[in-house]
């Protein structure tokens, strides 16, 4: 559902919140009557800088998904809430990546477009995020991502040549509210990546096997006080699992871990060898120890999980509940490994919150 007035009773609500976490600015019933008025008026109002940051940092301490919450007051906003031609938005999402980035220093970043309203809606971004590889399909199977099949034809639609590489970044496709698509390439500067190797095996490089730096999703909704922010690209660093496990490993993702096996020399005719266990621990080994070598941030699904543990503690210090989906917080490897494995969850939903429209 997508509702481009806001409303009244979101606003009211979240006002409340920002006063109730900053009691020191004061001033909480004039802004209630002013953001009231201006609903009455426009049909939508406008978040002061404050209350952007805010909202934007309290989503991600609402992300059930996100095991890496614990530095969420840290989340840098860019405040572009005037842009909203397709040009602008490519522009502002190539500036996130570089200064998200950090030349392996990574800063959680959040860049903020203009937000949907009554009269138009914003700008939306069709990359689910805003580093993505391209996956061709070809007679022998599919080159590249084969999660991104479909939006690599939609880039040759709009008229991108394509390659044939196995990790070819996908142009971004940007939807203005008003016009056309647009197609913007990724200047190669903007896209650190790192190539992977292996502490031991030096074979490991003749994979060729390679992941950029920063994940950064695109296609999410920022809803902040009954107002939603189409276009708000958010990023944080990578977890190693997220690449070693997932993005490298899974069969209908780079199907990787046959090939780490043969390499290895295990035996790959019984499932009891578990070699496939020990190719997933091999292949996050070099993810982790690559990223290192190349000083682009990356945690361990340990640390993380620790971290998450802390998190949880302080909010709840703080009098808050700390919404979690155990599914996606257990990480892929070594679940029973981590302390966030052995427990529960409140599956409570809160706002402001990032969100799928589509
Ligand atoms: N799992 C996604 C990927 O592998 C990224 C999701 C966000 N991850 C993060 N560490 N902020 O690309």
């Amino acid at each position: 559902m997508i509702e481009r007035t806001a409303d009244p009773r979101e606003a009211e609500r979240f006002i409340r919140l920002f006063h109730a976490e900053n009691p020191s600015l004061g001033g909480l019933y004039p802004r209630l009557r002013d953001v009231a008025r201006e609903i009455a008026r426009f049909g939508t109002y406008t978040h002061t800088f404050e209350e952007l940051e805010f909202g934007a940092r309290v989503a991600w301490r609402n992300s059930n998904r996100c095991i890496g919450r614990l530095y969420w007051r840290s989340l840098k906003v860019r405040d572009r809430r005037q842009v909203r031609t397709a040009e602008g938005v490519a522009l502002e999402c190539v500036a996130h990546l570089r200064e998200a980035t950090g030349n392996g220093k990574i800063r959680p970043t959040v860049t903020v477009l203009h937000p949907d309203t009554p009269a138009l809606p914003g700008p939306r971004i069709l990359n689910d995020q805003l580093i993505r590889y391209a996956g061709y399909r070809t007679r022998g199977g599919v080159v590249g991502d084969p999660r991104n099949v479909e939006l690599t034809e939609a880039a040759k639609a709009l008229g991108w040549p394509g390659g044939s590489g196995r990790f070819d970044v996908l142009p971004l496709i940007i939807q203005p509210g008003r016009g056309d698509r647009l197609l913007c390439n990724v200047p190669g500067d903007a896209v650190l990546e790192v190539p992977l190797v292996h502490p031991e095996y030096a074979w490991f490089a003749e994979l060729e096997l390679r992941w950029h730096a920063v994940p950064a999703i695109s296609d999410m909704c920022l809803e902040i006080g009954g107002v939603c922010y189409p276009c708000a690209p958010f990023n944080g660093w990578y977890m190693g699992t997220e690449i070693g496990a997932r993005n490298l490993a899974d069969t209908d993702r780079y199907d990787q871990l046959a090939v780490v096996a043969e390499r290895l020399g295990l035996d790959t005719s019984t499932e009891r060898s578990l070699w496939r266990d020990h190719a997933l621990v091999e292949l996050n080994v070099a993810v982790l120890h690559s990223f290192e070598r190349a000083r682009v941030t990356i945690s361990d699904h340990h640390t993380e999980s620790r971290r998450f543990l802390t998190h949880l503690s302080r909010e709840e210090k703080a009098g808050r509940v700390c919404p979690a989906d155990w599914s996606w917080i257990v990480p892929p490897l070594s679940g029973s490994a981590t302390p966030v494995f052995h427990r529960y969850y409140d599956t409570r939903v809160l706002t402001p919150s990032f969100v799928h429209h589509r």
